[in-house]
């Protein structure tokens, strides 16, 4: 094989190691540098997020959403800080086998959702999930 073959391929090879492991083993400065957010309004930036990660569709968050995992009214308060986004950041490394996928935030996204979700937490209007007796109630009265 010519030599400037021998380095073409091995550049490739290289490139598809990088792509490789960027995709499916993102390290954090990566996510940093590709899935920044702005956060000069956190949150409304986090309110955003959690929508588009569609956090809802397991946990109950401000008043809406379903209990798969659990409610989120009140967890800024139960968990540190640092529990709450180990949670967010690597939800398996907190407890082996869960069912709640990591979604790979980065940093400034982690920020956001916390920042709103404290922002529930720390809003009178805040109240915990209603059990399921008044939302059967309020289904059959249309509500
Ligand atoms: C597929 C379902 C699922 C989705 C989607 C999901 N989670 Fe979870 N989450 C869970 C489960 C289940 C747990 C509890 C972990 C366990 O017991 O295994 C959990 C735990 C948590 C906790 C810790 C709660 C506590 O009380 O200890 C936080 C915070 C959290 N999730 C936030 C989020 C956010 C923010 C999103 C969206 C970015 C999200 N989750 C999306 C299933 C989900």
């Amino acid at each position: 094989m010519p030599r400037s073959r021998l380095i073409v391929s091995s550049l490739m090879a290289v490139a598809v190691v990088a792509v490789v492991w960027l995709w499916f083993f993102p390290p954090r400065w990566w996510l940093n540098v590709t899935k920044p957010v702005d956060l000069t309004d956190p949150v409304g930036t986090g309110k955003i997020l959690i929508g588009k990660y569609d956090c809802r569709r397991c946990h109950f968050i401000g008043e809406e959403g379903i209990s798969k995992g659990p409610a989120l009214p009140g967890v800024t308060k139960r968990l540190d800080a640092v529990s709450l986004r180990l949670w967010l950041r690597n939800p398996g490394s907190i407890r082996g086998g869960t069912s709640m996928p990591n979604f790979r935030l980065s940093d400034s996204e982690i920020e956001a959702i916390v920042s709103y979700l404290t922002a529930l937490d720390n809003s009178p209007t805040e109240r915990p999930p209603p059990d399921e007796a008044v939302k059967k109630l309020k289904r059959l009265l249309g509500g």
